[in-house]
């Protein structure tokens, strides 16, 4: 049973086959990647209908080259699947709308797999795949999430942002810092080359008994510690931009702050998490997956309290059609693609 996975959720536009024979993972026949994000940057951040014009330019040729790698015709296809959300409407219409082509041309099904099933599964590709059952830490861009996984399609979440995302907030801290975009990767970057106690910086929520976690308040805080130190700059405040009179390492050093801030809560709830649930296990991923702040101390944390942690491969950690093509893979194998599973709902019981 080979599927092929279409992801064109918001600014990458991914497509991937698997094998999803037999019992065992899936495994990735092909795959292939373009990333908008050079497109997107002389704007700040993603314009939704030049990501879907671009998508409509990518899919086909990379469909093409995916099924090159694999030595494999369209012809080999026996089901497809496509992300059908959450994410920008006209960018998921591109992925969907070619997926449901491409079923009617070759009369095959075509399944629709939500986006952050995508990304909880992805670890399941790395070359040391966790064993259900085990906590799940779902940090991207738009969400922010503590789930207990009991197994495919079994899902109940523990705990989630009340505002904005983690990836939400390094962006937004980033920008702050007068930072391109996308600037999770940007700000993890300056962050090594500062203090994370030079400022202090809000840890929402740390302390609040829940799984819940809280970022809005952290951007108010960055933007409190530029505007203070663009205050105390000799050539003083005058300047178009907010980030400008600060001297490199103050940036470095509020980068530190902000990322050690985000970082120290995302590591207390896991762990809380893990404790509330019993579980030995956590699975890391979603675009700040790929932080090494928090790979480094969710490790650290796991060596002292024995603990495991997995984390997709790094180049799997955004967006890509290789999660897609494996969770439809893997729904595929635990009987969940037909009936109303087919439509790819992704159910998170309270
Ligand atoms: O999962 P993803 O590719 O897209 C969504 O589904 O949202 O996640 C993108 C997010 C962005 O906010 C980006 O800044 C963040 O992941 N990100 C990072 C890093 N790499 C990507 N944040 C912190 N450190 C990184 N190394
Ligand atoms: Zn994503």
């Amino acid at each position: 049973m080979r599927i092929l996975g279409i992801e064109s959720s918001c600014d990458e536009t991914g497509v991937a086959l698997v094998d999803a024979s037999g019992s065992g993972v899936p495994r990735l026949l092909g795959h292939a990647l373009h990333s908008q994000i050079e497109m997107h940057q002389a704007y700040g951040g993603v314009v939704p209908e030049l990501a879907s014009r671009d998508h409509i330019r990518r899919v086909l040729p990379l469909t093409d080259a995916v099924l090159a790698q694999a030595g494999l015709g369209l012809d080999a296809i026996d089901a497809i699947a496509c992300t059908r959300g959450p994410g920008l409407a006209g960018a998921l219409l591109v992925g969907t709308g070619v997926a449901h082509a491409l079923g009617v041309a070759l009369g095959r099904p075509v399944h629709g797999v939500h986006h952050l099933e995508g990304h909880l599964l992805s670890p399941f590709l790395s070359a040391d795949p966790p064993s259900f059952p085990f906590v799940a830490l779902l940090v991207s861009g738009g969400h922010t999430q503590l789930m207990r996984v009991d197994g495919v399609g079994r899902y109940a979440l523990l705990g989630e942002t009340i505002d904005d995302a983690a990836g939400e907030a390094f962006d937004k801290s980033a920008k702050l810092l007068g930072l391109g975009y996308p600037g999770g990767p940007a700000l993890s970057r300056l962050a090594e080359h500062g203090d994370p106690a030079a400022y202090k910086f809000p840890r929402p929520l740390l302390h609040s008994g829940d799984l819940d976690f809280s970022f809005a308040g952290l951007k108010t805080a960055v933007l409190t510690q530029v505007k203070r130190l663009a205050r105390a700059a000799p050539e003083g405040p005058a300047t178009s931009h907010l980030a400008d009179p600060l001297t490199p390492q103050e940036k470095a050093d509020v980068a530190a702050g902000a990322q050690a801030a985000i970082v120290d809560v995302l590591v207390k709830k896991s762990l809380a998490a893990l404790q509330a649930t019993g579980l030995r296990r956590l699975v890391v991923a979603g675009g700040v997956g790929a932080n090494a702040r928090l790979r480094e101390q969710l490790d650290a944390q796991a060596a002292r309290q024995g603990l495991r942690v997995h984390y997709p491969e790094l180049a799997l950690c955004t967006d890509n059609g290789a999660m897609i093509a494996l969770a439809a893979g893997l729904r595929a194998q635990a009987g969940l693609l037909d009936g109303a599973e087919a439509t790819g709902r992704f159910d998170v019981a309270p």
